[in-house]
């Protein structure tokens, strides 16, 4: 071990048994209604964070104009709200369904415009006939998933969306109808691993669209007035579909990134999105989709360099219990590692890159991600600029999580496991 090798280590221990719970950033007083404000309740998301830190973030930490990255953007919360607050910002994810909401959700449609056309795609769905669908989809996995009245109305949904000529138009409609799959499909609800119900209530897909529509239409006018109120329709918002670790910018284009990465054998999100995926046409095969994300139990195992002694600890405990689990961690922590080189290439002197990450567990092993990943930015040169520890109130995120089924469950339940009640933001500064 090198000298600076060996302070590191230290440091890390020093800092993180300082951190002491801030209960500002834990926005206990916030309710759903409140996190879903302007588009941010179009599409549910696993794993998603609350709006409110994301805009705390991005206005301490950057300024009007600013450029800000979120390289794995998932349903869009920070580049909502970089617009909001006049930032420009590139949303970036692996997941073509993490990206078709995303740009959803940056549009803001004008309200008439908007009104007019649903009064005329809800019209056409008043005529519905099993004779008027021209095509749907053939895929196995569809028919695993949905019933045949089900499949032939969202069919016919989806024929009218794709028939609608304005883009912004379309992609909002492309949006509410991902969101209202799992409920029209026999996909048990609420389960974060995908299961069969045969026994659930399935909802018919144009009262489930409709009635989500609504919802959507009140989130896009009160957005729209959002920016019209300050002038920001013009602000850049960029989303690709692109690896974190190999991102679509310039080296030193950036002044904040405000993140949240996946976590390790969490959730499968190719599994969790297929829905979506297989009605529009994303993917045709699920392993293959499933490599694509960091984090997953499917991965091409390989040898990379963690440059963390708290990962190689975790690794090597992990070993003793399931080789596996320890292939599929040290993995993740190597990934991990190069994203946060690509996210130093892309920042500028003085940028901050601020990751949301709480601690796991895994075959008994405490696996200490905000430890890691501050080692790892340490290793790169990267200084802390702060590193706050928040709790995650329970009517945002349940805190309990059945290891059965997958389900998040009530902290009554004492057969349960704790999952994730309180995150750490690290606020790294790149010098
Ligand atoms: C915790 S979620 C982010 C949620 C986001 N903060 C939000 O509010 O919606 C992590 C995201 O990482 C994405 N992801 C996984 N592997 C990736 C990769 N190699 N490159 C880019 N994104 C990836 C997943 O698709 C997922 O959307």
């Amino acid at each position: 071990m090198t000298k600076r090798e060996q302070d590191w280590s230290s440091d890390i221990k020093m800092i993180f048994n300082e951190v002491e719970l801030d209960e500002s950033w834990s926005f206990a007083d916030k309710t759903r209604k409140d996190t879903a404000y302007v588009t941010h309740g179009f599409h549910r998301y696993p794993a998603k964070f609350i709006p409110q830190l994301a805009n705390r973030l991005i206005c301490k930490y950057s300024r009007t104009e600013d450029l800000v990255v979120d390289p794995f953007c998932g349903c869009g919360t920070t580049s909502v709200e970089s617009k909001i607050n006049g930032r420009r910002s590139i949303g970036v994810d692996i997941n073509p369904v993490a990206t078709m909401i995303s740009k959803a959700k940056i549009t803001a449609i004008e309200p008439s415009r908007l009104a007019t056309n649903v009064v005329g795609l809800q019209n056409k769905l008043q005529s519905y006939k099993v004779e008027l669908v021209k095509q749907y989809p053939q895929h196995s996995r569809i028919d695993y998933w949905f019933y045949e009245d089900q499949k032939m109305k969202l069919a016919y949904l989806l024929q009218l969306i794709n028939e609608t000529p304005d883009t912004d138009i379309r992609n909002f409609y492309l949006c509410g109808f991902s969101n209202i799959l799992k409920n029209c499909s026999i996909w048990l609800q609420k389960s974060s691993k995908p299961t069969r119900d045969f026994r659930k209530n399935v909802s018919d897909p144009f009262i489930a669209f409709n009635r989500h529509l609504k919802v959507m239409m009140r989130g896009n006018n009160s957005f729209f007035r959002h920016l019209q109120k300050d002038d920001r329709f013009d602000i850049q918002s960029d989303i690709h579909i692109s690896d974190a670790r190999c991102l679509p910018l310039e080296s030193e284009s950036t002044m904040l990134i405000v993140t949240s990465p996946p976590y390790v054998t969490s959730y499968e999100y190719a599994d969790l999105h297929q829905l979506t995926a297989f009605w529009f046409d994303y993917t045709d095969s699920l392993p293959s989709f499933r490599k694509k994300f960091i984090g997953t139990a499917h991965h091409e195992s390989k040898q990379l360099n963690l440059n963390s002694q708290v990962a190689e600890k975790i690794v090597s405990q992990l070993k003793a219990n399931s080789r596996k689990i320890a292939i599929e961690v040290q993995t993740y922590f190597g990934e991990m590692y190069q994203v946060f080189h690509e996210m130093k290439r892309i920042l500028r002197g003085g940028g901050k890159a601020c990751v949301v990450i709480g601690n796991t567990g895994l075959k008994g092993v405490e696996i200490l991600n905000a430890e890691v990943f501050a080692e790892q930015f340490l290793h790169l040169g990267f200084t802390v600029e702060s590193i706050i520890k928040r709790e995650i109130p329970s009517k945002i995120l349940p805190s309990i999580r059945d290891p059965n089924t997958g389900k998040f469950a009530k902290s009554s339940c004492n057969a349960k496991v704790l999952a994730y009640p309180t995150e750490f933001i690290l606020v790294m500064r790149k010098s």
